[in-house]
């Protein structure tokens, strides 16, 4: 198969790299011509396990292409996929669409032969038709048809994610189409991979339904913390209590700051419009929204509060900046909440993130960026740790005690075990759990 990938953002390139190892021909675009000479010598502009070393085989074994000419891209290829942005509007946050509608009307200028065009980038529902009517428009002889198949990978796990899913969900009601889908994924197929094929409709829906519901466990979860703290209950028990029914399931019930990232707000949120605009009210969904809003401000007043309400002067030293590990994206993450708060209340930071500390730097001000965890602790009032990264998770916690000026830990992310905090000099305060005091002995 020869398929174009139109965007090399996170989607673009994480899809058409494993195409490639799939074996297919790909050739990928972007009107980024810098980044296109970057990608032809092999580097990576984001950070994704795994991902560099895929690409650089594709690239020696002549899988795959880059380009910053459309033509070069579309002509002749099976299948191309949009995978190009779809930002929320600054002011009404509703998704926008005019990278999808201006890729589907170069692809219709510079197609040959029957062709599926590929909507992979998270769109509201009905923008299939809308791209299959600009492409008519655009060329009326083009042979062609628009699917819909909908991308569930994680960041920091993605790679994985393309080639070992739970299930690929295409949506189209074309027999052509549906048979050059099914060769593209032939691998996966072979594989048992469940392929779900279904309308086009259906497929946009399952997209923000999924996001939506994993959002809702989350959500959920944080507020069921919120009690077990209140009544002495412990969040991860009642996690695992739940979770062990299988209608349940164990997964996205790690209680935290909220969830952040550049799927799960943008697509909670176009689900609630998508509810207004057809008068179908998705009232669970507002309601999650809102609960992760006010979530991350009140992470930050957790910390004033348990620093006895008065934060002036004092230093706060942060681990983990990322709105989650093995990633440096910091898209609506919640450290961009819960640091300014904490600026605002008078307290000065010091910073560290493995890899988000380029991102980070230029949206979050005045804070001091540190070259490891115990440069953060050194001399701070409170530590507290905002992202799960694998490396703060066997910190030396007396080498931190002894160089901390003050004892409050407040561990957003429970990555320690309440028996391990105790006698540790902390004074250890985490998410949905007993608060564990300090060793008076030590
Ligand atoms: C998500 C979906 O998982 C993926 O299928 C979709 O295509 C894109 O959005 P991603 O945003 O990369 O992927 O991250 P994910 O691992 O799902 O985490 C999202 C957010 O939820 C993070 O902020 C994370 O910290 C938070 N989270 C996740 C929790 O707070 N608790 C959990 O139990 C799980």
């Amino acid at each position: 198969m020869r398929i174009g990938m139109v965007g090399t953002g996170y989607v673009g390139l994480v899809s058409g790299t494993c195409f490639a190892e799939f074996g297919h021909t790909v050739i990928c675009v972007d009107k980024d011509e810098s980044k296109i000479k970057r990608l032809k010598n092999g580097e990576v502009p984001i950070f994704e396990p795994g991902l560099e070393g895929l690409l650089k085989r594709q690239i020696e074994g002549g899988r795959i292409e880059f380009t910053s000419n459309i033509a070069e891209a579309v002509k002749g290829c099976d299948a191309v996929f949009i995978a190009v942005g779809t930002p929320s509007r600054k002011y009404s946050r509703d998704a926008d669409l005019s990278y999808v509608y201006g890729a589907a009307r170069e692809i219709a200028q510079n197609m040959e032969g029957y062709t599926v065009v590929v909507n992979k980038s998270t769109v509201p529902v009905g923008t299939g038709s809308e791209v299959e009517r600009i492409i008519r428009e655009e060329n009326p002889e083009a042979q062609f048809d628009v699917a819909s198949n909908p991308e569930f990978l994680r960041e920091g796990a993605a790679i994985d994610d393309f080639m070992r899913p739970d299930r690929v969900v295409v949506g189209t009601s074309s027999d052509k189409a549906r048979e050059i889908m099914r060769e593209v994924y032939r691998p996966l197929y072979l594989n048992e991979t469940p392929i779900l094929f279904t309308k086009r409709e259906t497929a946009e829906v399952i997209k923000y339904a999924a996001n939506a519901f994993l959002a809702t466990k989350i959500s959920f979860i944080n507020e069921i913390a919120d009690l077990c703290e209140q009544v002495g209950a412990d969040v991860q028990h009642v996690a695992k209590g739940i979770g062990l029914d299988g209608r349940v399931g164990a997964k996205f019930l790690h209680a935290g700051p909220g969830y952040g990232g550049s799927c799960f707000p943008k697509d909670t949120l176009a689900l609630t419009r998508a509810g207004q605009k057809y008068n179908a009210p998705q009232r669970i969904v507002e309601t999650v929204v809102s609960v992760n809003e006010d979530r991350k401000a009140r992470m930050a007043d957790k910390i004033i509060e348990f620093a006895g309400g008065d934060i002036r002067g004092k230093k706060i030293g942060v681990l983990g900046v990322a709105f989650k590990p093995n990633t440096d994206d910091m898209r609506d993450a919640p450290s961009l909440t819960i640091i300014p708060t904490l600026q605002q209340a008078g307290a000065s930071i010091a910073a560290y993130d493995p890899e988000a500390m380029g991102e980070a730097g230029s949206l979050l001000d005045d804070v001091i960026w540190c070259k490891d965890p115990y440069e953060v602790a050194k001399d701070a009032d409170i530590l507290t740790i905002i992202t799960e990264w694998n490396e703060f998770r066997a910190l030396d916690l007396s080498r931190l005690s002894k160089s901390m000026k003050g004892n409050l830990l407040v561990d957003l992310r429970n990555i320690y075990s309440i028996q391990e905090m105790q006698g540790k000099g902390f004074d250890y305060v985490s998410v949905g759990r007993a608060r564990v005091l300090p060793d008076r002995t030590n």
